[in-house]
């Protein structure tokens, strides 16, 4: 007998052929939002699933469909996934890094530059007929090369940022949880200094760290106020790391200049004063949705999901300590 799996939202042709060869395979072609009620429906009396970001797989749905034992989510950060309750359950939880970086990386310097200068601004202007010819103050927007740039969260994606800002002759500053060995502080020509420092000294503080609860509000009123006046806040991590409403409010005061969001506090829903601010660049959380790239997340979850089904070690285990508490099928 395959294994049962369902899919949580609609996937390539040639994921769902590779699934197909060694599972039972259901999968949201239709690309329903469900709610977690619905959600557990489907998952009922399934052997694994694969989700996005935007799935929530806390304890209450694991209780609810006792026969998972993989979640293997299509996206690097797995927020939206209670892991310590997998792995009580003995549910192995995969994630997809790596495939990612290097479209996330393209995607935060195309959000600097659109924010710094003034892009999607200078777009709706020309759209809405107020292009009437060219003058000197016209849409002044603020350089990014030789602009100071702070990254919090120096993991690969991180680090790959820092090789694209080199190449704008950007200063790079960073900060993390763990400090990076010298030798990729070396080659992403990057310093280390405090939260606090690189608030002050960045001209752009981008924000590329994991959620969890020691980063919920990373970014509030107390740090709003210590970036520069002229600073431009760029947010590709998750929502929830900055605190939107006192974004909202230092971006009406002009406290710092501009904002750059991919993110959202509970997005899909964001605050609608977002759409009343000229000075905030704003996306749909797609910084990885580059085609190749998508498709090579969706392969490599549905890659983990069936080697764990296998009884195999799956490439991206996120926790190995739930390693020999699982029952294994053979596909
Ligand atoms: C995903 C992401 O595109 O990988 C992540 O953590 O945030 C994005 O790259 C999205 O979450 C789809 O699952």
């Amino acid at each position: 007998m395959k294994p049962r799996i369902f899919v949580s939202r609609e996937v390539f042709d040639e994921t769902l052929d590779y699934l197909s060869r060694h599972c039972q395979v259901t999968s949201n072609q239709a690309d329903v939002r469900y709610t977690p009620d619905e959600m557990a429906a489907k998952l009922f009396g399934m052997d694994g699933v694969i989700t996005t970001s935007s799935e929530k797989v806390d304890a209450e749905l694991l209780d609810r469909c006792p026969s998972v034992k993989v979640v293997a989510t299509a996206a690097v950060g797995y927020n939206n996934i209670d892991v310590p309750a997998c792995t009580r359950r003995g549910v192995i939880v995969t994630n997809t890094p790596g495939v990612l970086t290097e479209s996330v990386a393209d995607y935060a310097m195309g959000l600097v530059i659109a924010t710094c200068r003034r892009m999607t601004e200078g777009e709706h202007y020309l759209r809405n007929g107020e292009w009437k010819g060219t003058f000197l103050k016209q849409l002044l927007g603020m350089d990014v090369h030789g602009a100071t740039l702070g990254i919090f969260g120096f993991g690969r994606i991180g680090q790959t940022i820092a090789k694209r800002a080199r190449g704008f002759d950007m200063k790079i500053l960073y900060h993390s949880r763990n400090r990076a060995s010298l030798d990729e502080e070396r080659l992403a020509a990057a310093t280390y200094v405090s939260k606090d420092e690189l608030l002050r000294q960045s001209d752009v503080v981008l924000l590329i760290l994991p959620y969890n609860k020691a980063t919920h509000h990373f970014i509030s009123a107390r740090e709003i106020d210590l970036m520069k006046p002229t600073a431009v806040l760029i947010n590709i991590a998750r929502g929830g790391i900055v605190d939107d409403a006192a974004l909202i409010r230092a971006l009406k005061d002009k406290r710092i200049w501009a904002a750059g969001l991919d993110v959202f506090e509970n997005e899909p829903q964001f605050l609608p004063e977002f759409l009343t601010l000229k000075n905030v660049v704003l996306s749909p959380h797609i910084a990885s949705s580059s085609e190749p790239t998508r498709k090579a997340m969706a392969m490599t979850a549905a890659r983990n999901c069936v080697a764990a089904l296998r009884g195999e070690a799956p490439p991206n285990l996120v926790n190995p300590e739930v390693k020999n508490a699982v029952k294994h099928y053979s596909a």
